[in-house]
């Protein structure tokens, strides 16, 4: 495999965040029906990091990818990508950001039926009326082992593949930082392992950030560094995680939460 000299992407101001959160809170619902979702939370995503986000069901991990990309709005506190915040953004501009600065892929794919592979993995960038770098593209798609499958439509493709394809279309147009929600979530174990390393190398070898949601110790394991959640709250973090040491300390909360 040939490797592009791409090196760390930085921004003017740089202080070296690609994403921060600063006490942010959003709450669902009001009344008897209000759900804090997220209730202060302060976490910082540095460039050219894999960050994993871990924690029990409903304690806020999707929430959070959402605030942070702009998909969803925040009810109190800040919200930057790089320098901007996105608090301050009218839908325009959010929209503009989305597209030019963020990668999401989402679990359930959202690749568009009618398109093909290849296709699927542009139109963000078709959409923005950007070209693509071509020997970024290819170089993209012979890492995610697409090469042979770019003019099948995701009827005629694996789940795997369907899922590299997701990863790719996030890889393509090079964003500041990429938000995964269990993106290996469907996939089988080596599949899974696959897409991981992918992502892994894009941070180690092009200065890619990358946050990701997962609920498996060896999913996290592929990331610099986890942040736990509980309750719409970060509760701990851990840097250079392996399996067993994400696996013991989710086994402390889990008594903490039975003791409590
Ligand atoms: N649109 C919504 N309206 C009301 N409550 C919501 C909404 N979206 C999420 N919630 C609530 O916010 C809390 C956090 O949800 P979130 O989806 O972020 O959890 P999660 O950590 O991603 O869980 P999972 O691991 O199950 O995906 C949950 O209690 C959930 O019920
Ligand atoms: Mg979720």
């Amino acid at each position: 495999m040939t490797t592009m000299p791409l090196g760390v992407k930085t921004t003017a101001h740089s202080t070296g965040a690609a994403a921060r959160a600063t006490d942010l809170s959003k709450v669902y619902g009001e009344g008897e029906t209000q759900v804090i979702a997220l209730d202060s939370v302060s976490v910082e995503f540095r460039q050219a990091e894999f960050t994993a986000i871990m924690g029990p069901s409903g304690s806020g991990k999707s929430t959070l990818m959402h605030c942070m990309a702009g998909l969803d709005t925040i009810s109190s506190g800040s919200a930057r990508i790089g320098d901007v915040e996105l608090t301050t953004l009218k839908d325009k501009k959010l929209t503009q950001l989305r597209r030019d600065k963020i990668g999401f892929i989402f679990q359930a794919f959202n690749l568009l039926p009618t398109l093909n592979a290849l296709e699927n993995i542009t139109l963000p960038m078709d959409i923005a009326g950007r070209k693509a770098d071509q020997a970024w593209l290819d170089q993209v798609v012979a890492t995610v082992g697409l090469a042979g499958r770019l003019k099948h439509r995701p009827n005629q493709l694996s789940g795997g593949q369907q899922q590299r394809v997701a990863v790719a279309r996030a890889l393509a147009g090079q964003p500041e930082i990429i938000f995964a929600d269990e993106p290996t979530g469907n996939l089988d174990s080596r599949s899974g392992a696959e897409v991981l390393g992918f992502l892994r190398n894009s941070v180690r070898e092009l200065g890619q950030t990358i946050v990701m949601v997962t609920h498996d110790p060896v999913a996290a394991s592929y990331s610099d560094r986890v942040v736990f959640l509980a309750d719409g709250r970060i509760v701990d973090e851990l840097r250079s995680p392996t399996a067993d040491s994400v696996l013991d300390r989710m086994k402390r909360f889990d008594a903490k939460g039975r003791t409590s």
